[in-house]
């Protein structure tokens, strides 16, 4: 083949396979889009289905997005609650030591009080999206200095918020996968108690808020879920003010979580609420029609996890839309992982989700208020 011919064939390849995507589009944007061929909300939106039994449907919001008014409509008719899903994170908040800018924030809460809805904060203590400044004094720091900044850090946020936030997602991420807590900064100079702390701290601050410890990986009955639950159980016996467990539920097609139901009435069993905080179900890209199939079904099954246990209040999508998904910088060749595609069209992983809640409206176990 000379070069000239190998350009062609590359160039006829490239044709079809986007020939191929815009007919998966297509067909991928399924019976709701026959419906909606402009950006509206459905004819029975998820929050209007999931409320009738109290439970609240979430997605997590770019800030910036929130201007274009396409995104604005679907996040505020689509779902009656929200999570910044940058926007309060420590490095954002606090660029610099003392100074706050709770500028995109602010406007999140707005945005969701104009809109009827609820307000997850995420979150007060990670390991990730930590300030500069921060990150490079830690190591030389005593750990009464860390741990003052803590304080301050999750005294400041929490009561500027307060009255604001219903759940707020005071440690994130605290395990890692061998079921050890992580060995970040925190741990590292204030040993375990740090997460009793910040939740004593997050209390004083809003006693109305729900404090959630969040992660990842505990859909599994695994190694890490039983950590964790040992570890929630004992903060429980302490009498550490820790309302609910958030789990992420981050999926791809090749993984259901099938124990999720357990899991969440197994947290839920110690009297906490439990939610599904971060739901995507990744895979692939190109996605194959039988994958979108598989993700619409995985999807489903996690909904109806949360519907089926009673203290599950909340389940949060995390990002709206393909386009704005955190997927593929995270993982190579991946994405899809969301209900929306890049144009705001509802997918069948949308449909297969409102089906869920609708058929629960009449059966579903009723939310305490
Ligand atoms: C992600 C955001 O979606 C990205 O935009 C950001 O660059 C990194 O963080 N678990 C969490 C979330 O608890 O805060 C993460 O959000 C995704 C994984």
């Amino acid at each position: 083949m000379t070069s000239r011919t190998r350009t062609l064939a590359r160039s006829a390849a490239v044709l079809l396979a986007l020939t191929a995507l815009a007919a998966l589009t297509a067909c991928t944007s399924g019976t709701a889009a026959t419906k909606d061929t402009s950006v509206a909300a459905s004819s029975t939106t998820l929050r209007a289905a999931a409320g009738k039994f109290g439970l609240k449907v979430g997605v997590a919001v770019n800030t910036d997005r929130l201007d274009d008014p396409a995104y604005a409509q679907l996040t505020g008719d689509e779902f009656s609650t929200v999570t910044p899903e940058n926007a309060m994170k420590w490095g954002l908040v606090e660029p610099t030591e003392g100074t706050y800018d709770w500028t995109a924030a602010d406007k999140l809460v707005a945005f969701a009080q104009a809109h009827g809805q609820l307000v997850r904060g995420h979150n007060l203590v990670w390991y990730q999206q930590l300030p500069t400044w921060l990150t490079d004094a830690a190591p030389k720091m005593s750990a009464a200095q860390l741990s003052a900044i803590l304080k301050a850090h999750i005294t400041a946020e929490v009561t500027h918020f307060k009255g604001e936030i219903w759940q707020w997602d005071v440690v994130n991420e605290a395990f890692d996968d061998n079921g050890e807590l992580r060995n970040d900064i925190w741990l590292e100079k204030l040993g375990p108690g740090y997460i009793a702390d910040a939740f004593r701290w997050a209390h004083e601050a809003d006693p109305a808020a729900k404090l959630f410890l969040n992660d990842y990986g505990i859909e599994d009955a695994g190694i890490k879920a039983s950590a964790e639950y040992a570890f929630v159980q004992d903060l429980k016996s302490q009498g550490v003010p820790i309302d609910g467990v958030g789990f992420e539920t981050h999926l791809d097609a090749t993984y259901a979580a099938p124990d999720l139901e357990t899991q969440l009435a197994k947290f839920a069993g110690l009297g906490l609420d439990v939610a599904v905080t971060e739901a995507d179900v990744r895979d692939q890209l190109p996605v194959s029609k039988a994958d979108v199939a598989t993700q619409s079904d995985i999807f489903a099954q996690t909904m109806q996890a949360c519907v089926d246990v009673p203290q599950c209040i909340s389940y949060t999508v995390w990002d709206l839309d393909d386009k704005d998904s955190w997927i593929p910088q995270t993982f190579s060749g991946e994405g899809a992982a969301t209900l929306y595609d890049d144009s705001l069209k509802p997918k069948p992983q949308f449909t297969a989700v409102q089906k869920v809640l609708v058929k629960a409206e009449k059966s579903a176990p009723q939310r305490s208020k």
